[in-house]
């Protein structure tokens, strides 16, 4: 049974584990194991992560059933657009998808921001059991962006939910 709950510096190398293990499994067959290696070696290296853990107005938690992580969220205000709140990543183990723990972790960053109005994120439109997930819990699509991150040249939807 996992339960969701704040990361902290103890959980930056399972969580870097997860991501590049869920990158590989989602992204491999889309952008080539190579340049997946690529991103996660610039993106989900535990130091990249570190400056999340003291971050104001963002909301970094795991899901956790004691022995291991299943999954990984992590979502933060937008710096430059009040009221909107950015999901930059939402990952569940290829092992323990479809069991939830994506719905729990997506459900406590949309709880979390209180000032926010609208919580955006960039999907990759292959991705498609990803673009039904957010479609089925009521984001649309509003955008698109040539350069997902801000930095990585690869192409994304840009994906909203109001949120009150
Ligand atoms: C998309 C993702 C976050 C959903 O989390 P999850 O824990 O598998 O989802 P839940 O169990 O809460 O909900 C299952 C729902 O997701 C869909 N789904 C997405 N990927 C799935 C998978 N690999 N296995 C089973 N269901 C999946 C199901 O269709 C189901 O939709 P429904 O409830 O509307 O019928 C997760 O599958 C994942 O991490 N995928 C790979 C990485 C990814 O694409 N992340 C999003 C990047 S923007």
């Amino acid at each position: 049974m996992f339960f969701v709950r704040t990361a902290s510096r103890q959980d930056l190398e399972a969580i870097s584990a997860l991501l590049s293990q869920t990158w590989h499994h989602t992204y491999d067959g889309i952008y080539g194991a190579e340049k997946v290696d690529e991103i996660s070696a610039s993106w989900h290296a535990p130091d990249t992560m570190e400056a999340r853990l003291e971050k104001l107005n963002a909301e970094f938690i795991v899901a956790d059933d004691g022995i291991r992580l299943g999954g990984v969220a992590y979502a933060a205000m937008d710096p430059s657009q009040a009221k909107v709140a950015v999901l930059h990543q939402l990952y569940v183990h290829p092992d323990c998808q479809g069991e939830g723990i994506g719905s729990d972790l997506l459900q406590e960053i949309a709880e979390a921001f209180h000032d926010a109005t609208t919580l955006r994120l960039e999907v990759e439109p292959a991705n498609e059991k990803a673009v039904a997930f957010y479609e089925a819990r009521g984001f649309s699509k509003t955008g698109h962006t040539e350069s997902c991150g801000g930095d990585s040249g690869i192409p994304a939807d840009i994906y909203e939910r109001r949120l009150r």
